[in-house]
């Protein structure tokens, strides 16, 4: 998770004890509650481009890349891409990088494969990822996933990576993205998703969905729930998947 993920959910917190001090825990929790479904399609995008566009953005960015490199952050424990890609030696010609932002993971995944697709709806995060990366072999795509992934082809099995990007949006959203995944995965391809999963849990931008439902979205896949716990117990992160039909 990237530092503007954590001040957002920090400062959404401390406003929501802050209220609860003043009007009463019940009916304050009950709007809080309620806010996740006021949450519009675009919600991430423009809290994250917000902070691309920001002056200083190239060189925190920069920094943030070198940061997640230097501390193999593709093995980290909620997200394990690392292992991933090992254990599968087949898969090697396509990944396709949903919500890259400014493309540490894309940047890892172009030394692996032959191919990187990245898709990104934020121009600011592309053009900072373009000035930092030097890969060749990455395509970038600006837009949301919704659209983007269905115009690709894929002729081979392909990895699809998500690094805390489903979290952030909506069900509708996400249950269309994992649909496209489905439809555009050949049999054989992975899934390597760092999304939360546990105990249903909603607040503005920040989701977390059971394995039930995760498993009605992919269906053809074969599912790894990561035993990655965070923030509250019965609340993890990581998926990995299969395609196996
Ligand atoms: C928490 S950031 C993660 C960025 C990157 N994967 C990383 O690990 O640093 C979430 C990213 O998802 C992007 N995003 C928001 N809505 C999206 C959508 N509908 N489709 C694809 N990406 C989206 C945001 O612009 C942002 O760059």
């Amino acid at each position: 998770m990237n530092s503007l993920t954590l001040r957002t959910k920090s400062c959404v917190r401390s406003i929501e004890h802050w209220l609860s001090r003043r009007l009463g825990h019940s009916s304050v929790t009950l709007a809080f509650r309620a806010m996740p479904w006021l949450q519009t399609a675009r919600a991430s995008l423009d809290a994250h481009d917000a902070h691309y566009r920001i002056e200083k953005a190239l060189d925190e960015e920069r920094q943030y890349i070198q940061r997640q490199w230097g501390l193999d952050a593709q093995n980290a424990p909620g997200f394990a891409l690392g292992p991933l890609v090992e254990h599968h030696p087949g898969v090697r010609a396509l990944a396709v990088d949903i919500g890259a932002g400014t493309g540490w993971v894309a940047g890892w995944l172009a030394r692996q494969f032959e191919l990187v697709h990245a898709i990104e709806p934020s121009r600011a995060a592309v053009t900072i990822a373009k000035r930092i990366l030097a890969a060749s072999n990455i395509e970038w795509h600006v837009g949301m996933a919704e659209d983007m992934l269905a115009r690709l082809t894929l002729p081979s099995p392909a990895l699809f990576v998500t690094g805390c990007v489903l979290s952030h949006l909506r069900d509708s959203e996400t249950r269309t993205i994992c649909r496209l995944v489905s439809q555009k995965a050949p049999r054989g391809s992975l899934l390597c998703f760092a999304e939360c999963w546990g105990e249903e849990h909603h607040q503005p931008i920040w989701h977390v969905r059971s394995q039930d439902w995760w498993r009605s979205a992919l269906p053809g896949w074969q599912l790894e729930f990561l035993s990655c716990n965070i923030e509250v117990p019965g609340r993890y992160k990581g998926i990995h998947g299969v395609k196996s039909s």
